[in-house]
């Protein structure tokens, strides 16, 4: 089963819209002629219009990184997936530091989900264990846990119209990166396991999951060949023009 790439970069709470506009179309210089894989800038809410609009007729997808699983309403603050459905094609749901400080969980991740999907959007989920559950050996029951709850009561159908993006909480930010070998067992133990028991083989290979912590120019090359792996979710790296760029073709090369 042939899984198309995808690399993602989650800007996280950085860029105004000036900032944002010029870096994505930086990114348009740089990478217009990557036929090779997906490629896509999840960005603040505030500045996906603009984002929306640098980017139009490229290869380049953009994404929101959060939103409210009603449609409307008295909910202040909140996007609603209608809104984002207007401006990006993409929504990473579920992310550790929405888990971590603003309450999200399976259940939150679970309804997301289904409404990002009703709604078109395709979902960028994330998942991953903390340092503590890791060194108690709890990652493979924590991160099937974390599955389980994201993909309750989604169909066959559905559940490959998602993304998953394994970031261990432990290699966010802290430039430790799993290596490859261990993200791809977890991949293979925690994930794809628990996809082949909810649903079946064919299913489980079909889905694409990204690696995400630490990800870099340096290191994106033998994440991306490993087999389980198909391709990352890009913090700090994705915020300038070089290194995200320099981080794509290495995988392209790495790939050939
Ligand atoms: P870093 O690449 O900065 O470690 O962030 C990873 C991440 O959380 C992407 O969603």
């Amino acid at each position: 089963m042939m899984r198309r790439p995808f690399i993602a970069g989650n800007w996280k709470m950085n860029k105004t819209v000036a900032e944002a506009v010029e870096l994505a179309e930086s990114l348009c210089e740089a990478l217009g002629d990557v036929t090779e894989m997906d490629i896509a800038v999840c960005t603040p809410a505030t500045d996906l219009y603009a984002v929306s609009q640098a980017l139009e007729g490229s290869n380049i997808g953009v994404g929101a990184q959060n939103m409210y699983w009603e449609d409307k309403g008295a909910f202040t603050g909140e996007t609603s997936p209608v809104m984002v459905k207007e401006l990006a094609e993409y929504v990473i749901i579920g992310h550790s530091e929405r888990r971590e400080y603003f309450g999200e969980t399976d259940e939150t991740v679970n309804l997301k989900i289904k409404s990002a999907l009703a709604h078109g959007l395709k979902p960028i989920v994330c998942i991953g264990e903390s340092l503590e559950q890791n060194k108690a050996g709890e990652t493979v029951s924590f991160v099937k846990s974390q599955i389980e709850g994201a993909f309750a009561g989604l169909s066959e159908e559905d559940a490959r119209r998602l993304v998953l993006a394994y970031e261990p909480i432990w290699a966010i930010g802290t430039g430790l990166t799993a290596t490859p070998e261990q993200a791809n067992d977890i991949i293979r133990e925690a994930i794809r396991d628990v996809l082949k028991e909810l649903y079946n083989e064919e299913t489980a290979e079909a889905i694409r999951i990204q690696y995400g912590g630490s990800a870099k120019p340096g290191n994106i090359a033998d994440l991306i060949v490993m087999p389980e792996i198909d391709g990352a979710l890009v913090g700090g790296a994705s915020l300038k023009a070089d290194a995200f760029s320099e981080m794509i073709k290495n995988a392209v090369a790495a790939l050939k």
